[in-house]
């Protein structure tokens, strides 16, 4: 017992030491933080104003929100909660990235694949405030990496098989308006690394924006607060901005 114990801690204490030894951009961490949309091939993309937006919850009549895009500063304030059912067994996996609503405490949405696909290993994203048993609110596997170089938030991660977000065309129906474009956050998946990425869409990581301060309060007795109480402490960058990416080789 007392040998696991001690290997388990260990463990934990080598995925959190700090990186010092590969070229990376500084980070610090929060427990509160934006989701910057970063295209990760802007060669191909060079006109787009996808670069550099931020995650925001679009609220979608008699659906779960959608995760478009907004100006820089302007998106979603996220935090990280962790399941207490896996996250209790292994601290460093288990998180769900949770967020509130327009409406404020009282909704609390996590972000999560939505259940069916658009075709062309296209997986819809959104942003959901539906309690399974266990009070999953999100995918659990998508969370900001615990132990890397370059904080970011895996899209997944299983062998043989390339995961990705994208931000793709989309369309959205508004009552009273109809049919309109939107451009959506994806989750994109292949078994070929040399798989283009589809038509209408750009492939991006998510990178988390620190705000500075920390999570807002909420009222007690609302839906957030125990989520706020147990929000963890994340990696992430002062001002994704500021990162000059060409002077560093991303890793996983
Ligand atoms: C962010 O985007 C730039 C430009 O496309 C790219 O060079 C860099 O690797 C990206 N960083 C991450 C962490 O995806």
């Amino acid at each position: 017992m007392l040998s696991k114990t001690t290997t388990l801690l260990g463990l934990a204490a080598l995925a959190t030491a700090a990186p010092t030894d590969y070229p990376h951009p500084p980070f610090t961490t929060s427990n509160a933080f934006r989701l910057v949309v970063n295209v990760t091939d802007i060669s191909k993309y060079p006109s787009s104003s996808i670069h550099g937006s931020e995650i925001y919850a679009y609220p979608i009549p008699s659906n779960a929100a959608r995760p478009g895009l907004a100006q820089r500063g302007a998106g979603n304030i996220f935090y990280q909660w962790h399941d207490p059912t896996s996250g209790i067994r292994f601290p460093e996996f288990g998180g769900q990235l949770l967020t509130e609503g327009l409406r404020g405490p009282d909704t609390v949405m996590g972000l999560r694949q939505a259940i069916h696909e658009v075709g062309d290993h296209r997986i819809l994203m959104e942003l959901d405030t539906t309690r399974a048993v266990d009070d999953r609110l999100a995918d659990l596997s998508m969370q900001v990496t615990p132990s890397a170089y370059f904080p970011h938030v895996a899209a997944g991660e299983l062998s043989g098989v390339r995961f990705s977000f994208a931000v793709c065309e989309q369309k959205v129906y508004v009552p009273k308006q109809g049919e309109l474009g939107f451009l959506g956050l994806e989750f994109f998946y292949t078994w070929s690394s040399s798989e283009p990425i589809p038509e209408g869409c750009v492939p991006a990581r998510l990178i988390p924006e620190c705000v500075k301060g920390g999570l807002h309060e909420v009222p007690a007795g609302s839906v957030a607060e125990r989520y706020h109480k147990e929000a963890k402490e994340v990696r992430c960058y002062e001002d994704v901005s500021a990162i000059e990416w060409e002077k560093y080789n991303f890793v996983y």
